[in-house]
């Protein structure tokens, strides 16, 4: 178990007061109790006003914040403040901007304008840290510490010389000697073999492709940079404050260059922040998928959820606006699916600044409108959810995510520029949501032993050991399935040689002797009627049985689907882009032979999952559908305070809660 445990369900938001006189403040606080808001996150961007020149201290305007806020009973989660660099340190210190790979220099004037290698970054902002933690370490508000702010949103990579000569010395960390970085990076090819470390620099603009090995080891750099910066915030406050330590990360909004799950130990609690895709009609899946992944990278713990949106937000080419009951199902999913809190970016909507269109729980209309409502209405509903706090998710599914075969699946000169990381872990995915199937998204390293069914998708990169613990897993009964380009190289993105899926070849009983991509816009058909597109191969079933083969295309009459019984569990690899009908009934098929079932049997649209605290358990059922639905559930509805008694019935748009009755 983590070293969280919090306090009541969490509700309430980024709270950056020093855009708004001080008027505003106390209308602000008597807003929050209004609402229920229990905590506020503040001081994320104020290190300009903190410290407005070098060294001079001004905090007589957050000592005002922090007590009208303890006195109204509000808790702080109270930021290091060291997000966004003032402009007088980028003046001072040019540079420490950070570079792009042409060597463009990003100035300041946006946000995080810090090369995350810069030593002069690093020591002012621990500076920082130290000031701030040692005036608030006692604070009676402060229940929590938020270090920086999305460490990497926007300069996770810096080409700079210094940044250079920041890899060079992670490079002889990691591989000690030149040689073993030349054979890691296969520098035989292309004359790039290197005599001296000096000569060794990050992936700058080039003539052709970049070596492979270098791109996938700036980016292991690049995220392990970032992470210092936590890691050494973290290390100052935990010698000054007691209260639990958190980053916020972006998990599961397709921000790829940090790998979170090699941070996770490095917080006391895991938060996360996710915005919904506008241009998705189903971005309610994106959502639980976010959720779940964010459970994973906690190991299965309670998480916060750092920020979300009351309503739209203002980055999006078309930034769509919640519709009435939306916020409400979306804050609930969260908390179904984990989260032990609930807040949003941002209290009260900007007047001023790029982000004066996001919406906010006080939007520029004021109280009187649809959004502060629903956040009253939202504040009510997490008070009564009260109890679900601590208690865990069920889940018999586990999706393996690794970021490290993300970065190497993603990069470029590869057979097919259609395949992307997320493509079919998004399919599989929303195939068990539409299943009503709660799923980990879990590190290929994670214990496996407790689940019926695991999908691997698109593990392009993965290390024998992981690849060896599925085998076990299948081999003591449980059912995987392996989706098509996965195994085929070893951390060091070196093809493992024979056949294809490489290190997954053996566990499937198949063998791959060509890749055969499709056009742009070509599909293929298969002899169950199905159909597919973007990728086939040229497969043998030398030791599974062929579940389906193509009709046509390229390779008409070869194996499309397999599956392989191996020890008490089978194994099935799937050769091709299915479309999404087929995907459902591959699903099907998987759960099924696992033996996996939906937390309730519920109509489709209909988002069922099941926390759980020793006996006591939690339906979550929240009705994305147009129409009232029924099902089976007996126990007590907390969000309406009705009972249960074998039926629920759920109006369109509507979230239940049920505590379960023990049987
Ligand atoms: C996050 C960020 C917030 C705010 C928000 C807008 O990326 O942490 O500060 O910018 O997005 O959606
Ligand atoms: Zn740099």
């Amino acid at each position: 178990m983590r070293r969280w445990q919090g306090n009541g369900i969490y509700f309430g938001g980024d709270y950056n007061p020093e855009q708004w006189p001080e008027e505003t403040w106390s209308e602000d606080i008597e807003l929050m109790r209004r609402a229920g808001v229990n905590l506020v996150s503040v001081g994320i961007f104020s290190w300009a006003l903190l410290e407005p020149a070098p060294g001079r201290f001004e905090f007589g305007w957050l000592d005002r914040v922090l007590d009208l806020l303890h006195d109204g009973g509000i808790q702080v989660d109270l930021a290091t403040a060291t997000a966004s660099p003032p402009p007088w340190l980028a003046r001072a210190h040019p540079e420490m901007l950070p570079r792009q790979a042409d060597g463009t220099i990003l100035w300041p004037g946006g946000r995080q304008a810090y090369c995350p290698s810069s030593p002069v970054f690093r020591e002012r902002s621990l500076e920082l840290v130290r000031a701030v933690a040692g005036r608030y370490a006692e604070h009676p508000a402060v229940v929590m510490w938020h270090v920086s702010n999305e460490l990497g949103c926007h300069n996770a990579h810096c080409f700079c010389d210094v940044s250079a000569d920041a890899f060079r010395r992670w490079l002889r960390e990691r591989y000690g000697d030149l040689d073993r970085l030349n054979d890691a990076w296969g520098t035989a090819f292309w004359s790039q073999h290197y005599g001296d470390w000096a000569e060794i620099n990050p992936p700058r603009t080039v003539t052709a492709f970049a070596n492979p090995t270098q791109q996938l080891d700036y980016l292991r750099f690049s995220s392990d940079e970032l992470r210092a910066q936590l890691r050494a915030e973290r290390e100052v406050l935990k010698t000054l404050v007691r209260q639990p330590v958190t980053t916020n990360f972006m998990i599961g909004m397709g921000v790829k260059h940090m790998d979170y799950q090699s941070w996770a130990d490095d917080v006391d609690l895991v938060s996360n922040d996710h915005y919904l895709t506008a241009a998705d009609p189903q971005a309610h899946l994106g959502l639980s998928l976010a959720a779940d992944h964010t459970r994973g990278v906690a190991g299965g713990d309670p998480w916060l959820l750092m920020e979300h949106s009351t309503s739209a937000v203002q980055w999006q080419p078309r930034n769509v606006a919640k519709l009435p009951g939306q916020l409400r199902r979306n804050s609930l999913a969260h908390v179904a699916r984990g989260a032990d809190g609930v807040l949003f970016f941002q209290w009260r909507a900007s007047r001023a600044g790029a982000e004066k269109f996001h919406s906010a729980l006080v939007p520029h209309a004021g109280p009187d409108t649809k959004v502060f409502r629903e956040v009253c209405q939202l504040g009510a509903d997490l008070k009564a959810l009260a109890e679900v706090r601590g208690s865990r998710v069920d889940a018999d599914v586990a999706i393996l995510f690794d970021w490290e075969a993300w970065w190497g699946v993603e990069l470029d000169s590869h057979p097919s520029a259609d395949i992307r990381y997320d493509d079919r872990l998004n399919a599989l995915y929303r195939a068990l949501w539409r299943a009503g199937v709660t799923a980990d998204i879990v590190h290929p390293s994670a214990d496996l032993s407790g689940y019926r069914l695991v999908l691997v998708p698109t593990l392009y990169l993965v290390r024998d050991a992981d690849a060896d613990a599925l085998r076990r897993f299948v081999e003591a009964g449980g059912t995987a399935a392996v989706t098509y380009f996965s195994g085929i190289v070893d951390p060091d993105d070196h093809i493992r040689l024979g056949g294809y899926p490489g290190a997954f070849r053996n566990l499937l009983g198949v063998r791959t002797e060509e890749f055969f991509p499709l056009r742009e816009g070509e599909r293929v058909r298969l002899d169950d009627g199905s159909t597919a597109d973007v990728w086939t191969e040229w497969l043998h079933a030398d030791d599974a049985e062929v579940l389906t083969s193509y009709t046509d295309g390229p390779l008409p009459g070869v194996p499309a689907l397999t599956r392989r019984p191996v020890g008490a569990g089978a194994a099935w690899y799937v050769g091709t882009r299915l479309d999404e009908q087929a995907t459902d009934r591959l699903v099907a098929r998987l759960l099924d032979e696992a033996g996996v079932r939906p937390a309730a049997q519920a109509p489709t649209g209909v988002e069922v999952v099941r926390r759980r605290d020793g006996e006591r358990s939690w339906l979550f059922v929240i009705n994305h559908t147009d129409e009232e639905v029924r099902l089976p559930a007996h126990g007590d509805e907390l969000l309406t305070g009705t009972r249960c008694a074998g039926e629920l019935t759920l109006p369109a748009g509507e979230v239940a809660v049920v505590r379960e009755d023990r049987t």
